[in-house]
């Protein structure tokens, strides 16, 4: 049998794959089994944040992998601490825990939340407001976190505790906190999942506004967003507030699993000894590697998502075929008049790896992809709309 076969034979059908077996890489392009050369345009889901076989991750990965793949959360390591050190220093949050996931960092951030509430306020105030067309994860607590009806279907009873609520609608939130119940509000400021939907600017300050005078933790989700995805490290800086916790994984690891969870001034403190942990979370290997990422997130390499950004919005918008482009940075929403699906069957066709969310192409590029493969892949979507 050939790789689809067995795969089809013995791993769970979770995922409709494209019919494609990569092998190999390097930097923005990907090659599959037969040696065709694509250009990678979803980056791992926006996980590889500097390609494929980056030659300084690689050392950083194969350097610690050598000296101490892993110990244990009962022992000090280095890269964990100055991780959080480097992460803790370019965004002024005071401590982060590390996890393996998304959904992982999204839960520590929900019970982190539950407790500061109940510490202070006693428990009837567990509440979380998130957002219609959010999308927080897929373990039960996350998949009740997310905002689409369509993921809850098969999966229920949920956690309890969470209600959703309309983007924009700033009287939604306040109209739910009136009976004291709500512990916090969380958010991503681009929803991914949900088809790279950015939400409104004056919304998301009055959000921050109300909840800061309710002492309502604001929790930003940028899993799918951080890590310069934006052209900012983390895409709440492009609107301007502070949150109270931040969520992050994907790109953070640039390829190795990781989630970290930072905690702002209010909540640094919520956790004590064993009110939380994780066997595999801020492993030595995956933090040495997310350290290489987040280092070199520096003001004129941010320049440099944003020059490409902006050289796609503007070669794509009022392109026929394309309706709408969304998103910031290098992540982009396109909804085009032929279905999403057909678009990304083209592209891939004519060598270029793009994905979808909901009924819009969506483009997630390495952030480190050179400006010539930015230009061949702008003209490969021309074509393919
Ligand atoms: C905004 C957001 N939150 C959480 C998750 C879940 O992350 P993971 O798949 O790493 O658990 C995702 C994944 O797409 C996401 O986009």
């Amino acid at each position: 049998m050939g790789i689809k076969e067995l795969d089809n034979e013995y791993l769970m059908s979770t995922y409709n794959r494209f019919d494609v077996v990569a092998v190999s890489g390097k930097g923005s392009y990907v090659f599959d089994k037969n040696g065709k050369k694509y250009i990678d345009f979803g980056s791992g889901i926006g996980t590889l944040s500097f390609g494929i076989a980056d030659e300084i991750w690689c050392e950083a990965v194969n350097n610690q992998a050598k000296n101490l793949a892993h110990i244990s959360n009962l022992y000090y390591t280095e890269p964990p601490v100055l991780l959080a050190e480097a992460l803790c220093k370019k965004t002024g949050l005071k401590k982060v825990f590390f996890s393996n996931s998304g959904a992982e960092a999204n839960e520590c951030a929900i019970k982190a939340a539950r407790k500061y509430s109940q510490d202070k306020y006693g428990v009837d105030r567990y509440k979380i407001a998130t957002l219609k067309n959010s999308f927080h994860g897929r373990t039960i607590t996350t998949l009740s976190a997310t905002g689409q009806e369509h993921y809850h279907e098969l999966f229920t009873p949920l956690t309890s505790g969470f209600v959703s609520l309309p983007a924009g609608d700033i009287e939604a939130i306040k109209s739910e906190a009136k009976d004291n119940s709500l512990a916090a509000v969380m958010i991503e400021c681009i929803q991914g999942e949900g088809g790279v939907v950015a939400l409104d600017g004056e919304y998301v300050k009055a959000l921050a506004d109300f909840c800061g005078k309710n002492d309502i933790l604001l929790i930003v989700d940028e899993v799918q967003t951080g890590n310069g995805r934006t052209g900012k490290l983390y895409a709440y800086m492009n609107y301007g507030i502070t949150p109270d916790i931040v969520t992050t994984a994907k790109g953070l690891g640039g390829g190795l699993p990781i989630g970290a969870t930072l905690f702002g001034e209010k909540s640094k403190d919520v956790f004590s000894f064993g009110d939380h942990g994780s066997t595999f979370g801020a492993n030595p290997v995956s933090c040495a590697a997310a350290k290489t990422v987040i280092d070199r997130l520096d003001d004129d390499f941010l320049a440099e998502v944003k020059r490409k950004s902006d050289y796609i919005f503007n070669s794509l918008s009022g392109e026929k075929g394309i309706v709408e482009i969304s998103g910031m940075g290098l992540m982009i929403g396109l909804k085009t008049e032929k279905d999403a699906k057909e678009v990304v069957a083209s592209c891939m066709e004519k060598g270029l790896l793009c994905l979808t969310a909901k009924d819009k192409v969506r483009l997630l590029p390495a952030l480190n992809v050179p400006f010539y493969l930015v230009r061949q892949a702008v003209e490969i979507i021309k074509q393919s709309v």
